[in-house]
């Protein structure tokens, strides 16, 4: 894999840091919109290739895949760019807000022969494989408390009428797309499609989610997913079944750090959490590493199943955020 990247932020410099180890992934380009900032991250990161203007990076034969980390709004149009020019393309999460957009996109990159990934990075990791295979340890889950609450550095300037990408709805900011999309991602991964959902929002002054609970209720079972950027909370993930629980350290936020499991508590004389996760070093590797194999061996197996989850969790994006907007438009009480 040849590899240019889109977006220069601390996102981007932990990419790079999590390919070093890969053998058949080799940075040639990044774009930044202005020449002075592509020159001073491709010197950061030892890239060849510097660009300022998209059209030119993208018509570069030197490189195949290209890596989108750009404000989420424009996902959609520049990943388009790129499927036009016959990349591939690894697209940051939230891949896009609907799923006619991810549609198009997925048809776009067949038509060009190329392939098209969303860059989520529980799914991809050796720990949710181990809680995945380890599931029915938990007999019938019952309730699910997925909890993603991370303070934003940008909400004090928000709630002084400064609006940073991240908060702006023009931008297709958020809680339910900047944080709740990892706990979409994990739900869908273990437990496939909800019968019903249901997005209960905190609005901003501006009818941004601040943050909100996504309520995912399956046949017998209800996934909480909490994503909050006003407010903070431990990283854990945590699922309840009739025979014990897992608590997954940083589940919610894409890490997947650790596996617990705890047997139900009257059974619990003498024993101790069994931990069924392994030491993963950095998480975003494995993404990297699928995408490559992927590709490499034109797996299309692979792709069909991340394409599928992808849009699934476009069609929860759809949902919950017309949830949204029909309260903010009906005047809900906002911050
Ligand atoms: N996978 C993860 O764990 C993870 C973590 C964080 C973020 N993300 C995702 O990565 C993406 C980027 O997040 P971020 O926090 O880095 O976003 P950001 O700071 O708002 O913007 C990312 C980059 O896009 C460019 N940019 C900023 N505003 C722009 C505008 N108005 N028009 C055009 N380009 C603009 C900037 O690069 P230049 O100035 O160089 O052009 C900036 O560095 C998002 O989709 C986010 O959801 C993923």
């Amino acid at each position: 894999m040849k590899l240019a990247t889109i977006g220069s932020g601390s996102i981007v410099d932990l990419m790079f840091k999590s390919i070093e180890g890969i053998d058949g992934i080799e940075p040639v380009a990044v774009y930044s919109r202005t020449m002075d900032k592509a020159k001073a991250f491709a010197k950061k990161h030892q890239v060849a290739k510097a660009y300022d203007d998209l059209d030119a990076m993208l018509g570069d034969s030197q490189f195949d895949t290209v890596y989108i980390a750009s404000p989420n709004a424009l996902h959609y149009p520049q990943a388009k760019k790129a499927l036009e020019a016959g990349k591939n393309v690894i697209l940051e999460k939230p891949f896009t807000p609907s799923r006619k957009q991810a549609e198009e996109l997925f048809e776009l990159a067949e038509k060009n022969g190329v392939m098209i990934f969303e860059a989520i990075t529980n799914i991809h990791t050796p720990n949710f494989g181990l809680l995945k295979d380890n599931l029915d340890m938990a007999g019938e889950i019952r309730e699910g408390v997925l909890n993603f609450s991370q303070y934003s550095s940008r909400y004090k300037k928000y709630m002084d009428h400064i609006v940073e990408n991240a908060f702006d709805p023009k931008m297709d900011g958020g809680a339910l797309m900047d944080i709740n999309i990892y706990n979409i991602h994990l739900a869908l991964g273990l437990f496939g499609k909800p019968e019903r959902i249901v997005y209960l929002p905190v609005l901003g002054w501006n009818g941004i989610d601040t943050s909100g609970v996504l309520l995912l209720q399956y046949p017998h079972m209800n996934i909480t997913c909490i994503g909050s950027k006003d407010s903070s909370a431990d990283y854990l993930a945590t699922l309840q079944g009739e025979k014990g629980t897992f608590s997954i350290v940083n589940g919610s936020t894409g890490r997947m750090s650790d596996v617990l499991f705890t047997p139900p508590k009257r059974e619990m004389e003498q024993q101790e959490d069994l931990k069924i996760s392994v030491d993963q070093g950095l998480h975003m590797t494995y993404e990297f590493m699928d995408f490559l194999t992927a590709l490499n061996e034109n797996n299309k197996e692979m792709y069909e199943a991340y394409k599928a989850q992808t849009l699934l969790a476009a069609d929860i994006l759809d949902e919950a955020l017309a949830q949204r907007d029909a309260l903010a438009a009906a005047g809900a009480q906002s911050l």
